[in-house]
Parts: C-alpha cells; structure tokens; sequence
C-alpha cells in the first residue's frame, strides 16, 4: 500500500565471521509511489540505536536518548547529528533491492 513504511530484515552481504546473529541487521522500506520506494537505516545516527517507526507520530523514533526523525528521515529532534541513511532502491525482476552500505561511525571525546 501506497505510504506503508516496513521493517524488513535481511542477511548483512559483509559479516565478519564473529558475527553470528547479529549478521542479522534490517531497514525501513517505504513505498511511496506505484512503483517508488525508500529505503532507511534501522539505525540512528546518534549512536546506532535501532529506530522504530511510529505511524501515528510519522516520526521514526530512537529509544537511547530521545531521537526523533521525520517521514524523510531528517532529525525532528534530539541529539541525531544527521538523517537517517538512506538506501538507494530498485526493483528488479518483481523483486525489491536495497543497497545498504556500511554505516558511518560516530565518536566521541575526540
Ligand atoms: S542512539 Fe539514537 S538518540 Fe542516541
């Protein structure tokens, strides 16, 4: 359905070989069109804490320290110092793909 946003999971194509489960990772697929998609990180920017999409709000919100995200994925609040990583989308052969892609690391203290 048009305006569906989804959790769906998938196998990381990268996983050290200490991974185990947390091989495991997943990502939030919108379809925003007949035939458009958008694809975000389930993590959120701030220290990697899995989002959660909340329909009623239309934010995408991180349980660790308040972080709230937009429909678009821009920060609506709390410390995130960006968007949400978004995934380029595709769909081939009736399927969709999702190119993930390592996500950056954020520090702190330095
Ligand atoms: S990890 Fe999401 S707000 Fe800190």
């Amino acid at each position: 359905m048009i305006g569906t946003t989804r959790l769906v999971s998938f196998e990381n194509a990268d996983p050290e070989a200490w991974s185990g489960r947390t091989a495991r990772t997943a990502a939030w697929l919108r379809r925003d069109g007949e035939h458009s998609f958008i694809a975000f990180s389930a993590n959120c920017t701030h220290l990697g804490c899995p989002v959660r999409w909340e329909e009623q709000a239309r934010l995408f919100m991180c349980p660790c320290h308040g972080g709230a995200y937009y429909p678009d994925g821009t920060v609506a609040a709390g410390p995130p110092p960006k968007p949400l990583t978004r995934y380029p989308v595709r769909r081939k052969n009736g399927k969709i793909e999702i190119l993930t892609s390592p996500l950056p690391i954020t520090t702190i203290g330095d």
